[in-house]
């Protein structure tokens, strides 16, 4: 597509129709630049190489922000970098983590966060508003209720680089009900840390894990080999679709998706057949009771009425069958881990905030730093902190503690 072509006032997509309804895998190298992500669109763009690598950034910027002069480094590091943060869908965490990662890296930023006081209110197209936005900031990092938006400008800002203009790396930060890419990131990267099974008291023949290996002979370290329980709206949520996908890449895994059997709230077929491809195992339980000893790892979502408000069908749905309660958590095995993406409503009731399987407030938090990694790799700037970190910040500073 010409990218000086007019689009008119409203959001028109039709000029990336053909490109949008190709299939992932064949889209996924055009969001690369030699070999690297250049855009992130996708949660299936990642591999298991990447995400290790950004894990282990995480944790080191989360050890190196700590200390006065790791801090500074950090600070200095992207200070000739500015970010857009353009969300136009309401939001918190995703919102707020992104902001401090780029306040932790040294990038300026600014926002829209209601296009109405923007110029789209005048009829500009919002395709021009990220063109805009691109002449003005080195990465966008974009939340739209359209699902094919930031896959869109991803395109617009490849054909602006084959007309030798400016262009700039697109982040989706949540994509309609499609896509939830970083959010499936910092889920990866908390399971990552609650799987090491390490703990601050840990001693050599005496460590967490050899504790949980006498009550469970047949725990594993790792993604691999475990079985994750989805429970709630695992058709609508954006944040399970993504998340089911990096899954999927680890061996031996079960997926247990629990929802009520009402189509739109089930596993799309489309998501089904593409989960069995990749080799994973599903059960689809009608009650968390059916699974909940066995699962490694739960994670619960809220129901998204906003999507169907007008569908009589959802009516009789009995959500609170898929509410958890402290006495479904005391059968739980006790390492396995709860895990919501937020909001949440009354899903989990805040009497299981304090049980230590909770760990959906550290989920959030892992957020900035898995955030700040994914900031730095785009930038090209992951490897500078790998280097401040081994070069000697290690030897001197103890602040390997678990990330959760
Ligand atoms: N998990 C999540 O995306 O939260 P927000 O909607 O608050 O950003």
């Amino acid at each position: 597509m010409d990218p000086n072509s007019k689009e008119g006032g409203v959001l028109d997509l039709s000029a990336f129709q053909k490109r949008l309804q190709r299939a992932t895998r064949i889209k996924i190298p055009e969001l690369q630049r030699n070999d690297r992500l250049k855009h992130v669109i996708f949660s299936q763009q990642f591999d298991k190489g990447l995400l290790d690598h950004l894990c282990n950034v995480a944790s080191i910027i989360k050890q190196v922000s700590l200390d006065k002069d790791g801090y500074r480094f950090l600070r200095d590091l992207l200070c000739h970098k500015r970010a857009m943060l353009y969300f136009t869908q309401p939001s918190t965490r995703t919102f707020l983590s992104f902001s401090a990662a780029l306040q932790l890296l040294g990038i300026q930023s600014a926002e829209i966060r209601d296009a109405s006081f923007s110029s789209e209110y005048k009829g500009e197209s919002p395709l021009d508003s990220v063109r805009m936005f691109s002449s003005y900031f080195d990465m966008i990092i974009m939340r739209s209720k359209v699902p094919d938006f930031a896959e869109a400008c991803a395109y617009l800002m490849n054909d602006l680089d084959d007309f030798n203009q400016r262009n700039v790396p697109i982040v989706n930060a949540g994509a309609g009900a499609d896509e939830h890419p970083t959010q499936a990131l910092l889920d990866i990267y908390t399971i990552q840390r609650t799987f090491a099974f390490e703990s601050d008291t840990d001693k050599p023949g005496s460590s967490r894990f050899d504790v949980l290996r006498r009550k469970y002979p047949d725990l594993k370290k790792g993604l691999s080999g475990k079985i994750y329980g989805f429970v709630g709206d695992v058709g609508r949520g954006r944040t399970v679709r993504s998340l089911a996908q990096l899954l999927a890449k680890y061996e031996d895994v079960t997926l247990c998706f629990i929802s009520p059997n009402h189509p739109k709230l089930r596993i799309s077929e489309n998501l089904r057949s593409q989960l069995l491809d990749s080799g994973v195992k599903i059960l689809e339980p009608e009650l968390i009771e059916d699974v909940i000893g066995k699962v490694d790892l739960l994670y619960v979502t809220r129901f998204q009425q906003e999507h169907d408000r007008d569908d009589r069908s959802l009516e009789s749905v009995d959500y609170q069958a898929y509410h958890l309660t402290p006495e479904l958590v005391s059968q739980m095995k006790s390492y396995a881990g709860i895990l919501h993406p937020f909001p949440r409503r009354e899903e989990i009731p805040t009497a299981i905030d304090s049980d230590p399987r909770a760990l959906y407030f550290h989920q959030a938090r892992n957020g900035m730093w898995i955030r700040s990694a994914l900031i730095a790799y785009l930038f090209d700037a992951d490897g500078r902190i790998v280097s401040y970190y081994t070069r000697g910040f290690s030897n001197h500073h103890d602040y390997n503690k678990g990330v959760l």
